[in-house]
């Protein structure tokens, strides 16, 4: 486990459903609040799909990471070519916090190095189609640390926000 490095994500809560067809499930105003008030100023890690379904890119005001294979450059993000390398920079630089930010591949590969979870848990008023999925939480694994009210948007489902810390 690594210290400086945390997850984040909005999932819904009974079936950890975050995307499909490349796409997010939701966007609720609060979460992307609190997306950008959580990670600004710091460090954001995500998979090459995810950082083409941000509408502006790089995030602003966040150092962005973006994982790749391929030998393509980001205009304005740094690009890094495997999981150790992630691993040996965020060891490298431990007064940065690191978010890894998605998607399904890329948080399945760093699930166990994450020291906490931000995680936005969305009410599902209906069974969704999604075709991307977080990792199980596993109580064994994880403590509930924080726990926010719902918040409660006209047309949208309901949510809130939790934090894990690796146990
Ligand atoms: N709800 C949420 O909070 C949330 C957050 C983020 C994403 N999402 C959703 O997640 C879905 C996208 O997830 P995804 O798994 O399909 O794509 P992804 O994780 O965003 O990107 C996958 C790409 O990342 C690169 N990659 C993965 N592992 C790597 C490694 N070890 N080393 C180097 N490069 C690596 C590869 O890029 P190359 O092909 O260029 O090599 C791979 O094709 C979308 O539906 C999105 O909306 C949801």
């Amino acid at each position: 486990m690594i210290e400086n490095l945390y997850a984040i994500v909005a999932m819904t809560e009974k079936t950890n459903a975050i995307g499909r067809a490349g796409d997010m499930l939701y966007h609720l105003k609060d979460d992307l609040k609190y997306f950008k008030s959580t990670t600004e100023n710091n460090t954001i890690v995500c998979g090459r799909k995810t950082y083409f379904s941000f509408p502006k890119r790089p995030l602003p005001n966040r150092k962005n990471i973006v994982l790749t294979r391929g030998n393509t450059a980001f205009d304005g993000a740094y690009t890094m070519h495997s999981r150790e390398e992630i691993i040996e920079y965020a060891k490298n630089n431990p007064d940065e916090k690191i978010f890894i930010c998605g998607g399904d591949n890329i948080y399945k590969q760093f699930m166990d190095d994450v020291s906490k979870l931000y995680v936005t848990s969305i009410i599902e008023e209906k069974k969704v189609d999604a075709d991307s999925f977080f990792p199980e939480i596993l109580e064994e694994k994880w403590k509930l640390t924080s726990e926010s009210e719902y918040i409660c948007p006209d047309n949208a489902p309901k949510y809130k926000f939790l934090i894990y810390d690796r146990i």
